[in-house]
């Protein structure tokens, strides 16, 4: 290992728990404008400090590309909460042929290992965990993304119930694009800008809405810049979690951010959790919500600003 290669961070890791080295290079996929670990020359980085994913076939494809990114020798501090993937790493590292030093603080496991100079099982694990086109569902996806292998039943009782729209339109949060393509089946529909935080998400929704009237944008839904303006509708199935816990105050920004970007007398479509307190802010930001469908604990609003 060389200190003249550099350093890279995947994610936010609690200050508290991991150093980082001056100028790490941000590689997270959720971290708009970030460079990509997988596109790395093999033995580029000189260390990397990952706040693992949770999912296991995400976790381990960053973390395979985490090792083939380094140099040899080089240092790969890897942590995550108990809970959420940490208790896993240990034997994750070791199966890739590493030496771990494993240490526990505030409920975060964090391993500590050097690149060895013949991992094992690289390959595997970055073809597991890799973009993919899906025969379940006919679309590219890739684990790690939102019900990346099926359709979840929030955003199909929102497809049942959408009515033909019309004219410029967001789906904040597009995910692989399955609702966009609902959108985009509509020949009023004149432009539909689609944009997510998720770097791998927008690419997956480029492979599976393939039309001219779509412009994607890896961004984060809550910036006024990232989303156009004067719409005549919005779509969305808001995120409700950040960092793995729920937070309710994503999806209620996502609500004004729409009620912001449409013109008046534009609606809004969204589909939520029933459990999720979407009401009080949709009533706020809009002239007129009805509530036009619910099942299996899901609950659909039409907002008219
Ligand atoms: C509940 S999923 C819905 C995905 C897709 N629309 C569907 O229905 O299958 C929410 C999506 O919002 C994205 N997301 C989370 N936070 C975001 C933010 N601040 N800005 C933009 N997208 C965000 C996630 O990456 C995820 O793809």
């Amino acid at each position: 290992m060389t200190d003249a290669i550099p350093a890279g961070v995947w994610g936010h890791p609690p200050a508290d728990l991991v150093a980082l080295p001056d100028g790490a290079r941000q590689l997270s996929p959720l971290i708009p404008g970030s460079a990509a670990l997988e596109e790395l020359a093999p033995g580029h980085l000189g260390s990397l400090t990952i706040l693992a994913p949770p999912g296991t076939l995400e976790r381990r494809h960053a973390l395979a590309h985490a090792l083939r990114a380094l140099a040899p020798g080089g240092a790969l501090t890897a942590l995550a909460p108990k809970d959420k993937g940490g208790a896993r790493l240990r034997r994750e590292l070791a199966g890739f042929g590493c030496a771990v030093d494993e240490t526990a603080r505030r409920h975060h496991r964090i391993c500590r290992v050097r690149r060895p100079a013949e991992p094992a099982g690289l390959e595997a694990a970055i073809d597991e965990g890799a973009p993919r086109l899906l025969a379940e569902t006919g679309l590219w996806s890739q684990p790690g993304l939102f019900a990346w292998n099926r359709i979840d039943p929030g955003t199909a009782l929102l497809l049942g119930a959408l009515p033909a729209l019309a004219g410029r339109g967001a789906d904040l949060g597009c995910g692989l694009g399955v609702i966009a393509r609902a959108v985009l089946a509509s020949p009023g529909v004149e432009a539909l800008a689609l944009v997510d935080i998720d770097r791998r998400a927008v690419a997956a929704a480029r492979r599976n809405v393939a039309d001219a009237r779509a412009a994607f944008a890896w961004a984060d839904a809550r910036d006024a810049d990232a989303v156009p303006d004067r719409l005549d509708f919005v779509v969305m199935n808001p995120p409700f979690h950040d960092g793995g816990a729920e937070d309710q105050a994503l999806g209620q920004a996502f609500i004004r951010r729409a009620a912001g970007a449409l013109r008046p007398g534009g609606t809004l479509w969204l589909t939520a959790n029933a459990h999720l307190p979407y009401e009080a802010v949709l009533s706020e930001a809009f002239r007129q919500v009805t509530p036009r469908a619910a099942s299996g604990g899901f609950k659909v609003f039409e907002a008219r600003r």
